[in-house]
C-alpha cells in the first residue's frame, strides 16, 4: 500500500472532523454539502479497500458532532440516524435491487415506496410521555444529543400534548426550520442590529434552536415537521403512510400529504422527483432533496441499519445550483458603521434560473483562505434567497500572470485607515464621518422607518443632497429649509422638484422635529444597537442627558454606571463597549448636542395605562433588602410599571434603603429623593 493513501486517510479524518465542528458545533459550515459528501465517500472508499488502516475514531462510524457546552445531555432511546444517498437513476435502481435482494422479494413482490420533500434544518427528536411533551433533543453524535426542550416549546407547530389515542410513549422525529421568508426577514433584523448574517435558512433554524435563552428563541420563527418515530410503546400503523397520517391527526406538519407519493417503480419515482423539484423554487421552505422510504413497517424492520444510515430509506439530493464563470473585478463596500465588504464583479450568468452578476466574497480572510484572484474561473452557487457564493477557484484555469488579491489598508472611499480589531473578522474604515460611504449610508439609516421616518427622503435623494453637498450630515436636514430660502438655486428650480413636492419635503422634516427617545438613539446609528436595544436602553435611561452622563460614568469598568448598563438585558459587554466608545467620542457629543438644537426628543414615556402607585417612577434600591433578593425586587417593580436604576440622580423617585444603605443614600438625601424602608416599599406596592 501506498504512503499516500495512509497520509491522505489521515488527513480526511481531519478534515471531516474540522468540518463536522463548523457545521454542527458552529453552524457555520465552510464548504457545500455537496464536497463534504464527497470527502465522506472518499474516507468510505479507501476503508472498504483498506479495512485494515481503519482508524477507531473513523467518522464514518459517527454521525453529526458530539454535543455542545450549554445543553444538558440526552441519550437517544433509538439512535437518530442519518441517509445514504443516491444521486441519479442508476443509483436508485441500485437502491430498489439491494432492497430487494434483502427481503429475498422475487420481480413479481410489489414493493411501494413512499418520498417526501427532504427540508433543510436541524433534526430533532420530540418526547412524548402520556401524551405530554416531555422533552426535545437535537440528534447530536446520533447517540447522544442536547436537551433544547426549553426552545423547543416556543415552536407552535410542535404539540405539548397528544390526543388520547396516540401510544403512551412516542418519540417523534422531525426537521426543524425557517421558512424562506422568515429567513429574510431575521437576516434584516441581524444587519440592523450590526450581528453576523446567517448564510442560509438551516444556520438560521440551528442558530436559533441552539440559543441558551429560549426567549430570543421564542421570537424566531420555526416550523417542525414530523416525518419518522424513535420509541413507541405501541405499534399504531403497518406502514409509513399510515404514519404520516396519524402524525398529521395528531397535530404535527406532514408537508404535501395531500399528493399521492407511493409508488412502486422507480419511473413512477423519478417523476415525484422531478415534479418536487420543479415546485422547489415557489416553495415556502428550503428542500434539497427527495427522501425515499420502504412503506412497510415489516420491511423497514427487517432491513434495519447499516453503520449510520438505515437500509429502508436514502435520500435523492437535487445537483447543487452552481455555475462557473470570471471574477472581472473585486470591489470593496463600506457600510455605515465603516464595515469592509469585498464584492465579487462576474461575469453575468444564470444560476438557478436567475442572472447573477455579483457574489459576496464576505472578508478579507474568506478571499485568502480560498485565494480568489481577479480574472480567475470561480464556481458560483446559489440556494435559494441566499447571496450568491464563491465556492472554490478553477485552479486550472488561472492565467500564470494572476496575483495574489491584497486586501486595502486604506478605505477605497476615504483613504483613511482600515483596522481590524482583535477578535473580529471584519475590517473597518476608521474615517468615520469624513469617509462619504459611511455618512451616505449613515444619513440612509437617519431617516430610514424606525429612525426620523422622513417622508420623501429615500434612497435616491439622500445620495443626490449628499453629492451636491446640500446635506453632509443628519443636522443639515434640519436647517435645509432655511438655507433653501436664501439659495439661488432653491431646490423648486431643479430638475425632478416642483413646489408641490418641496412643500411636502420641508414639511415631512417639520413633522419629524419632534422624536420619540428610542428612536433618536437608534438614529444615531450606534454599533450594535438596533431598535430593541435602543428601547430598552431608552427605558432605562429616561432621556438623552441621562443616558450621555452614564456613559461617561461607565468609562470606569468598575464603577456603578458600568454595571448598571451591563445590567440591562440583552446589553452584555460586546454593546457595552460600542455605547461608551461612541459617548466617549468627542465629535459624536457636539454632533448630538447640534442635533439637539434642533429637535426635540421626548422623554421615554411608561406604559401610561398601569396605575399602579408606582407606575413611571424611577426607583432605586440600596442596601441589604430583607425579605426579597434584590433581582426579585428589580422584577417585581417593574412588573408594576417602575424604572429600576442603578444610581440615584435628581430624576429619582424613590430610593428604598435596605440595611446598611451607604452612598447612595446620601446622596438620595442630598437630591431631596423620597426615601422609604423596604416595609413602606412593600406596604406601597401590595396590591
Ligand atoms: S428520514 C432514520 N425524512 O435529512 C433516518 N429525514 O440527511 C430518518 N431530513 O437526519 C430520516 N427531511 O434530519 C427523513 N423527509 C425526511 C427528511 C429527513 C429532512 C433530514 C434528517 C436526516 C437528514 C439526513
Amino acid at each position: 500500500m501506498s504512503k499516500n493513501i495512509v497520509e491522505r486517510y489521515q488527513e480526511l479524518i481531519s478534515l471531516i472532523s474540522h468540518h463536522d465542528a463548523r457545521y454542527h458545533g458552529d453552524d457555520n459550515p465552510e464548504i457545500s454539502d455537496g464536497d463534504y459528501d464527497a470527502l465522506r465517500q472518499e474516507l468510505e472508499q479507501i476503508e472498504q479497500n483498506h479495512p485494515e488502516i481503519k482508524s477507531a475514531d473513523s467518522p464514518s462510524d459517527k454521525v453529526g458532532a458530539a454535543s455542545s457546552k450549554g445543553f444538558r445531555k440526552v441519550n437517544h432511546a433509538v439512535p437518530m440516524l442519518s441517509l445514504s444517498n443516491v444521486f441519479n437513476e442508476e443509483e436508485l435502481d441500485d437502491f430498489l435491487i439491494r432492497v430487494r435482494k434483502f427481503l429475498g422479494l422475487s420481480e413479481a413482490d410489489d414493493l411501494e415506496v413512499l418520498a417526501e420533500p427532504k427540508i433543510d434544518g436541524l433534526s430533532c427528536s420530540l418526547r412524548y410521555e402520556n401524551k405530554h411533551l416531555i422533552q426535545a433533543a437535537t440528534r447530536g453524535d446520533g447517540q447522544v444529543g442536547e436537551d433544547i426542550t426549553a426552545n423547543v416549546r416556543t415552536i407552535s407547530d410542535v404539540p405539548q400534548k397528544l390526543p388520547a389515542d396516540a401510544p403512551d410513549i412516542l418519540e417523534v422525529r422531525g426537521e426543524i426550520y425557517m421558512t424562506r421568508s422568515d429567513f429574510v426577514k431575521l437576516n434584516q433584523m441581524q444587519e440592523e442590529v450590526g450581528k453576523p448574517l446567517f448564510a442560509n435558512p438551516r444556520n438560521a433554524a440551528a442558530g436559533s434552536v441552539r440559543q441558551l435563552n429560549s426567549k430570543i428563541t421564542e421570537t424566531r420563527s420555526l416550523h417542525f415537521f414530523g416525518y419518522a418515530l424513535g420509541e413507541v410503546s405501541e405499534k399504531f400503523a403497518n406502514t409509513q403512510s399510515e404514519v404520516r397520517q396519524k402524525l398529521k391527526q395528531w397535530g404535527f406538519y406532514i408537508p404535501m400529504s395531500d399528493e399521492k407519493n407511493t409508488f412502486s417503480t422507480s419511473e413512477d419515482i423519478l417523476k415525484l422527483y422531478n415534479s418536487i423539484a420543479v415546485q422547489r423554487p415557489d416553495l415556502e421552505y428550503e428542500i434539497d432533496g427527495v427522501v425515499y422510504k420502504i412503506n412497510r413497517i415489516d420491511y423497514q424492520e427487517r432491513l434495519g441499519f447499516v453503520s449510520r444510515s438505515p437500509r429502508w430509506a436514502t435520500a435523492h439530493k437535487f445537483p447543487a445550483e452552481r455555475a462557473v464563470t470570471i471574477i472581472n473585478e473585486i470591489d470593496i463596500q463600506v457600510g455605515r458603521t465603516g464595515i469592509l465588504t469585498p464584492v465579487a464583479r462576474l461575469e453575468p450568468i444564470t444560476v438557478g434560473g436567475v442572472v447573477v452578476s455579483n457574489a459576496t466574497l464576505h472578508n478579507a480572510d474568506e478571499i485568502e483562505r480560498k485565494d480568489v484572484r481577479v480574472g480567475d474561473h470561480v464556481v458560483i452557487q446559489r440556494a435559494g434567497d441566499v447571496i450568491p457564493q464563491v465556492v472554490e477557484v478553477v485552479l486550472n484555469k488561472r492565467k500564470s500572470n494572476s496575483q495574489v488579491f491584497v486586501f486595502p489598508d486604506k478605505c477605497p472611499i476615504c483613504e483613511s485607515d482600515v483596522m481590524q480589531e482583535e477578535g473580529e473578522v471584519a475590517r473597518r474604515c476608521t474615517g468615520g464621518l469624513i469617509c462619504p460611504a459611511q455618512a451616505v449610508e449613515r444619513l440612509k439609516h437617519f431617516v430610514s422607518k424606525g429612525a426620523f421616518d422622513i417622508d420623501g427622503m429615500g434612497t435616491k435623494v439622500i445620495e443626490a443632497f449628499y453629492e451636491e453637498g446640500l446635506i453632509k450630515n443628519p443636522v443639515d436636514i434640519f436647517t435645509l429649509h432655511e438655507r433653501d430660502q436664501s439659495s439661488l438655486t432653491p431646490l423648486r428650480m431643479r430638475e425632478g422638484w416642483g413646489d408641490l413636492s418641496v412643500k411636502n419635503l420641508f414639511q415631512s422634516i417639520e413633522d419629524k422635529r419632534k422624536i420619540s427617545f428610542d428612536r433618536f438613539l437608534y438614529a444615531l446609528g450606534i454599533r450594535q444597537v438596533g431598535q430593541a436595544t435602543a428601547k430598552r436602553l431608552a427605558a432605562n435611561y429616561i432621556n438623552i442627558k441621562m443616558l450621555m452622563n452614564a456613559m461617561n460614568e461607565a468609562q470606569n469598568e468598575n464603577g456603578e454606571a458600568y454595571a448598571e448598563l451591563l445590567s440591562i438585558e440583552d446589553i452584555g459587554p460586546g454593546v457595552s463597549n460600542d455605547l461608551i466608545s461612541f459617548f466617549r467620542e468627542y465629535k459624536n457629543i457636539l454632533f448630538i448636542n447640534d442635533l439637539l438644537c434642533e429637535v426635540n426628543v421626548e422623554d421615554y414615556i411608561f406604559n401610561a395605562s398601569n396605575n399602579s402607585p408606582v407606575s413611571g417612577k424611577v426607583v432605586v434600591f440600596t442596601g441589604a433588602l430583607l425579605t426579597m433578593s434584590r433581582a426579585e425586587a428589580k422584577a417585581k417593580a417593574e412588573s408594576l410599571g417602575a424604572k429600576v436604576t442603578g444610581s440615584v440622580s435628581a430624576k429619582t423617585d424613590y430610593l428604598i434603603a435596605g440595611e446598611d444603605a451607604g452612598s447612595k443614600l446620601k446622596r438620595a438625601q442630598e437630591f431631596g429623593v423620597h426615601i422609604l424602608t423596604e416595609q413602606e416599599w412593600r406596604e406601597m406596592t401590595s396590591q
